[in-house]
Formats: C-alpha cells, structure tokens, sequence
C-alpha cells in the first residue's frame, strides 16, 4: 500500500525520507522529551503567533489528556496577541509557568521562545513559517507548525531541508492540516486504499466561501506594521487565500491520489472585495492540476459574498465516486448506489493533532509531517503561479526557481515587498505584465 504520509519532492528526496523513517523505526523506545534535560517527563510548550489560531492550538496542546506539559514562552509581533494568548489559558494555571520576562513582543522574540521550550507552536503568518521552522529545527525542537509551511519555492526548499535534519534529530512535526487527523477523512481513505471507487482518475476540490478579515491602517504605524498585522492580503505574508486556506482542499487531493501535481494551470482574479479595503490578493482562483497517469483535480477557491458556498472534495473513480467534507464522507457507484457512508465518531482533529504528537515524543515514533505539509503548500503556490501568470507551471521547475518574497532583512522600519501607490492601492498580479519579482537570488543554505 502507498504510504500517502510521504509525499517526496523527488525521487532522490523519496529515498532519502524512507531511509531515515526506517533508521528511526529501529531504534524506537523511550527517551526523555528534551534534549536539556532527558530525565524530566515535562514538555515545556512554546507559542509563537498568538493570534486565533495560536491560541486554539496552545489551549488544545496543553489539554492532551495524561501529558505533563507547561506553556513557558510566548513571543507575538505585537503584545495584544500575547496578552490574548495568557487570557486564553487563564483557566489553566496549573500548566503555566510564563512570568513578563517570557512574553517577548516584536519579530524577533521568536529565538527566545524556541530557547525556552522543548515543543513549539508555530502559527504566524506562513510568509515567516520556514524561518522560524528551520530555526527550531537547528535547536533541536518538536513542532507543531500550522498550514501553509511556505508560500514560495525558497520557502519550500529551506522547509524540506530543514525536514530532513529533524529526521536526523528525531523530531516530531505535526502539520496543520487536520482534514489528515479527521477519522471521517482516514475511514474513507482506507475505503480508496482498498479499491471501493478504482482508479482515481478526476476530482473537483473547493473552497467557495464568502470572504475573509480586513484588518484597517492604525494611526502611527510603518507599512510594515500594516502589513504583518493585515497579513492575509500580502502575498509575501499569505500566499493569497488559494495557498492560505485553499491548500486544505488541495492536500486531501494529493493525498488521496498519492500523487503529486505535474503541472498547473488556471485563471483567477479579483472582482469583489470590498472597496476601500485595498491588498494585492485576487479573491478567486480556478486551476486545473494535471497529475502522473493522467488524473486532473479542478480546483476552485473565492471569496466574496454571493453564489453557493461550499467546501468539499469530490473524486471519480473507475468503479465510484467518493464525496468528502469535514464530517461527512460517502462513496457511490457509477450508477449512484451507495456503497459506504461514513458514521460513528468523529473527534475533533484539531486536538487529535496535539494527542497523536505528544503520543509520537513520549514514544519516540518517527513522525514527520513536514514532507507532505511542503508538498501540498507548494502545490498550492504553483496553482497561484498559475492563476497569476495564465501560464501552464511544472511543479518542478517551480520548486527549483530563484523565488523569495520574505525580505533578508526584517525590522518595522523595513520597506516592505509591495507598496502602496499614491491612491493607497497596490499593484495586482496580472498575466499581461506578470514577472516573478524575487527579493534574493540566494540558494537554500
Ligand atoms: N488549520 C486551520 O484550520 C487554521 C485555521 C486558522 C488559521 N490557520 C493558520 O494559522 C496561522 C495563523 O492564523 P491566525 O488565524 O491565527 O491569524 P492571526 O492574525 O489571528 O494570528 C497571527 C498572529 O501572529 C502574529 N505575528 C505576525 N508576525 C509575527 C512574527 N514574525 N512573530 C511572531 N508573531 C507574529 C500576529 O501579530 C498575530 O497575533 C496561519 O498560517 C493560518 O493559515 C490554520
């Protein structure tokens, strides 16, 4: 059976991951949970980002059930998000221990943090994703690090070296990607994996949804501080929404066909957000992916408000079809008879992530979501590039471009990436006059 956790960016790559997953499997047992002190049993958590999404996975991390766990250190770029971080655990005393001079405010203090702790969080916005994961890795720190983990080719490059030195640290690395830790999702996979629906030969994968936060200019601020905290609407921050949220549809279709994308090619555009809210994002995206043996997934995400919503999976078979959302999952055969549907229990993904992860340190299991964490988000970034340029993208070629969006240099007074023109808009992506702009030409070092 193809192990659909693997996703290699190449066959060199492929070898490289099944050689350090069987190294690591023999040499299971128990270690302690950190390398600074092997004899205690307390993970010490680490949050960095304390936005929403920061703050659900600390609270989720500190509630695995039976774990010895404290939160020790948080850094956020600007302290509302700290401050919202210790009020969301203020329930949770006996799991906090994280005086002022833990809580560091600015977009540095994420060294701190990961100096502080033995598991971290990693929930900023993706632009900074390899980064701050790279930088854990070099310290020797399991991560939880949330969806998308890049939103270029340098991004995914620096992402998967970094993954294969947590290999060779035996790390855990839990993805955000929990449509991956939903049973409704593994039950059906296991139905694929068994022939239910055949051969998958096409697929249609949606994020249709009405629209998203505009966070507005505050009075005394740089563009850059604009920009990381409105930083759904930079691409150098977001990916756009085709790669921030639009990727969890995205990897269930990799995932489900074991494959990765050849190639991507599409149309997008911006044609109703709102105005007066301007940012350099299109709000809808529709890329064809062409995958190996000829399968294509449809893909389609907007966001603007009007038409049906809806946010699903749905993949045709030579024998079946398969329909897929959270909490739902059903197969068919061609003439529309049921064949299975999904029921019975459904925990809550989002908190099996942190259980199936504590599970993996205190055990010692090789568990490494990073490889196909990379390979959906840059599956994402190269239907971007396509939707951008009107081109038809290879997947490779793409991953091997000189493509940087995060500066080298990163303080509030930096110019940023993209600037506003004298009316405050910002120039949008367009296939007429499209050019890969790229901050470095610096390979992954
Ligand atoms: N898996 C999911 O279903 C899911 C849901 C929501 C968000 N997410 C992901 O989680 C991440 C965060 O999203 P969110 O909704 O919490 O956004 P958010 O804006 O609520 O939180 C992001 C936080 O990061 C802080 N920040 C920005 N740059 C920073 C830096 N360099 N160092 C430290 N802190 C920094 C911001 O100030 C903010 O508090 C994103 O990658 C998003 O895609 C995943």
């Amino acid at each position: 059976m193809p192990n659909p956790t693997s996703l290699p960016l190449s066959r060199r790559d492929a070898i490289l991951v099944a050689g350090a997953a069987a190294t690591a499997a023999t040499s299971l047992g128990m270690r302690g949970v950190h390398a600074d002190n092997p004899s205690s049993d307390m993970l010490r958590i680490g949050l960095i980002g304390a936005g929403g999404r920061g703050r659900g996975a600390l609270v989720q991390t500190l509630s695995v059930p039976g774990s010895n766990v404290k939160l020790t250190a948080v850094a956020d770029a600007f302290k509302g998000g700290i401050d919202g971080a210790m009020r969301a655990v203020e329930g949770m005393q006996d799991k906090v221990d994280c005086p002022e001079d833990r809580r560091f405010e600015g977009l540095e203090g994420y060294k701190r943090v990961i100096d502080a702790c033995d598991l971290v969080i990693l929930a900023t916005p993706p632009g900074f994703r390899p980064f701050h994961f790279d930088a854990a890795v070099k310290a020797g720190k399991h991560i939880f690090m949330e969806k998308p983990v890049c939103v270029d080719s340098y991004g995914a490059r620096l992402v998967l070296e970094a993954a294969k030195q947590a290999d060779e640290k035996k790390l855990k690395v839990v993805v955000g990607l929990q449509r991956r830790y939903q049973t409704n999702y593994r039950e059906a996979l296991a139905k694929v994996r068994e022939g239910m629906i055949g051969d998958i030969i096409g697929g249609q994968v949606y994020w249709n949804g009405g629209g998203i936060w505009y966070r507005g200019r505050q009075p005394d601020t740089t563009e850059m501080q604009f920009q990381v905290n409105n930083w759904y609407h930079f691409n150098w921050l977001s990916g756009d929404h085709i790669t921030e949220q639009h990727v969890h549809n995205i990897d269930v279709a990799n995932w489900f066909l074991d494959k990765l994308p050849i190639s991507a090619y599409g149309v997008g555009g911006k044609q109703n957000r709102v105005t007066g809210q301007p940012g350099e994002i299109y709000d809808h995206h529709a890329v064809n992916f062409t995958y190996p043996g000829g399968a294509r997934i449809a893909s389609q995400c907007k966001q603007f408000p009007g038409g049906d919503n809806r946010v699903d999976e749905e993949f045709q078979g030579t024998k079946g079809v398969l329909k897929l959302r959270p909490g739902f999952a059903q197969i068919t055969d061609l003439a529309g008879n049921d064949l299975w549907k999904f029921s019975g229990p459904n925990p809550d993904p989002y908190q099996v992530e942190h259980d199936e992860l504590h599970a993996a340190i205190r055990t010692d299991t090789p568990k490494n979501d990073a490889y196909y964490g990379i390979t959906s988000s840059f599956s994402s970034v190269l239907g971007r590039l396509a939707t951008y340029s009107g081109k038809n993208w290879d997947y490779q070629q793409a991953m091997e471009l000189d493509y940087r969006t995060m500066p080298e240099e990163l303080t509030w007074e930096t110019t940023p990436p993209v600037v506003p023109n004298k009316d405050g808009n910002y120039p949008l992506p367009m296939p007429q006059n499209f050019k890969l702009t790229s901050v470095t030409k610096a390979a992954v070092s």
